[in-house]
């Protein structure tokens, strides 16, 4: 679905974001990418979801060169790629059912859209995304009453009702508590599964990484390290991703422990 050959991104400034980067996803594909921050991660996912053009190099999207799509080809391309962000983007002063719905908008004309602010349309189809989420009750609710995790589950609401045929997911549950991270992470993973989405995520986590996807990309410095089952991925590699960082000293510490207990992916729910 997904092609990156030899992709570069440097910004205006000359930074060199992304450096060189071969990749492939499958359609219905499930990958987390993870790796030290300002290894590249936040702009690769923006050259995925046609935000970003690379400087150099080929993407492909479903085999054609993005580069080559007319201004409506492309509108069209992003309609179906699904992006969850780490500050989930909604109208806090709004009601969760129009930012369920806003899901819609790369569909509706104008009139529609602004016709459904004020009558919403297709409710019913925000409420069964809400249900699916589990907060069905919020549909009146005033977006910015709820709890950072709610809102995150009101975003991924959002991307059920778009529709897409792949969602990317950048550091989804940076700001929610360990338990709601694991429950966004598999919730995310059991929907594109049910509906064979293909899902990217971006994680800091590196356990629920481990524990959620078959395939595990590591960033460092805008370049694919190591691209492995998650069985593969070793304590060596993890500290050789994360070297330099921050963190690393008490990352360190916990990849073994981390390896212990999830270095097999979890089944999806029955
Ligand atoms: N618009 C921009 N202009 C200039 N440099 C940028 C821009 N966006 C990102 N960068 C730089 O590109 C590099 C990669 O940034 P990116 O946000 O992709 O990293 P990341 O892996 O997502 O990091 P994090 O884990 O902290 O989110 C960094 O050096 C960053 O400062
Ligand atoms: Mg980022």
């Amino acid at each position: 679905m997904f092609e990156l050959d030899n992709v570069r991104k440097v910004f205006d400034d000359g930074t060199v974001a992304v450096d060189g980067l071969t990749l492939a996803i499958g359609r219905g594909e499930h990958v987390a990418f993870i790796g030290p921050s300002g290894a590249g991660k936040t702009t690769l996912f923006r050259l995925l979801n046609l935000t970003l053009r690379p400087t150099s190099g080929v993407l492909r999207l479903d085999g054609l060169d993005i580069g080559s799509l007319s201004d409506a080809q492309l509108r069209a391309a992003r309609r179906r790629i699904g992006t969850i962000y780490q500050q989930h983007n909604l109208v806090g002063r709004l009601r969760v059912v129009h930012n369920v719905l806003a899901g819609n908008l790369g569909r509706w004309s104008t009139l529609t859209a602004v016709a459904s602010l004020v009558s919403p349309r297709e409710v019913q189809g925000a409420q069964r995304a809400l249900a699916q989420v589990g907060i069905p009750e919020k549909l009146h609710a005033r977006t910015d009453g709820l709890s950072g995790g709610q809102q995150q589950r009101v975003a991924i609401a959002r991307v059920l009702v778009q529709d897409p045929d792949s969602i990317l997911a950048d550091e989804p549950v940076s700001s929610v508590d360990p338990s709601l991270a694991t429950f966004i992470v598999a919730l995310l993973r059991d929907l594109s599964a049910e509906s064979r989405k293909t899902l990217v995520m971006n994680l800091h986590s590196v356990d629920l990484a481990l524990q959620y996807f078959p395939r595990i990309v590591g960033i460092r410095e805008g370049r694919v390290l190591f691209d492995e089952a998650p069985g593969k991925v070793s304590a060596d590699l993890l500290s050789t991703l994360y070297a330099g960082d921050a963190d690393e000293e008490t990352q360190r510490d916990r990849f073994d422990e981390i390896l212990s207990v999830s270095g097999v992916c979890r089944p999806l729910r029955p």
